[in-house]
């Protein structure tokens, strides 16, 4: 199940330029859900394409993951105007998309809060979860569920980027 290609089932749509679908390898068994696309994102249709993307990247290849093996999406598939986070109601009126996207995944990566907050409805700090794994059941299936930072929260903090770089770490030794 994918957003047409006129898609207007939230207010998001009134600012986007390109809806941004899914990036990577279409069968992984890991995915990283972000929270949404931002102006790079919106321009070219692709997610993690900005500053957070190539942060993104580094702490992959820093521990031998490859981003094209894996499978990288967000939350809400159209930029927010001004950056802002996306909403309830906006998260919800994608989550057809997202669910078709992570049902049956071994493994969901949900990278800071507003992932979090749609995931699992999570609204407390990251600090308390992050790479705690859970087991979440979407549409019927189970997955192992692994909060951690979004990779724009480690640009000036050191104890959230060791905590990210952990997270690929636990992937790359237990999950490829
Ligand atoms: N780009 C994305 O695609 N998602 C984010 O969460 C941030 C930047």
């Amino acid at each position: 199940m994918m957003p047409e290609k006129n898609c207007s089932r939230c207010k998001l749509s009134e600012f986007r330029t390109k809806i941004v679908m899914p990036d990577g390898n279409p069968d992984s068994d890991v995915v990283f859900v972000g929270e949404a696309p931002g102006e790079n994102e919106d321009l070219t249709g692709r997610p993690f394409v900005g500053k957070s993307g190539k942060l993104l990247e580094r702490f992959m290849e820093e521990e031998g993951l490859k981003r094209a093996e894996l499978l990288i999406t967000n939350t809400v598939k159209c930029r927010p105007p001004g950056n802002r986070d996306p909403t309830k109601e906006e998260m919800d009126a994608c989550r057809p998309f997202l669910e078709h996207e992570l049902s049956g995944r071994k493994v969901i990566v949900g990278l800071g809060k507003s992932a979090c907050r749609s995931l699992i409805g999570y609204e407390g700090k990251m600090s308390e979860i992050v790479n705690k794994e859970m087991t979440i059941n979407i549409n019927g299936k189970d997955s192992i569920f692994i909060p951690t930072y979004h990779p724009a929260a480690c640009i000036y903090n050191n104890n959230s980027k060791s905590e990210l770089k952990r997270t690929m770490r636990i992937i790359k030794e237990r999950y490829m």
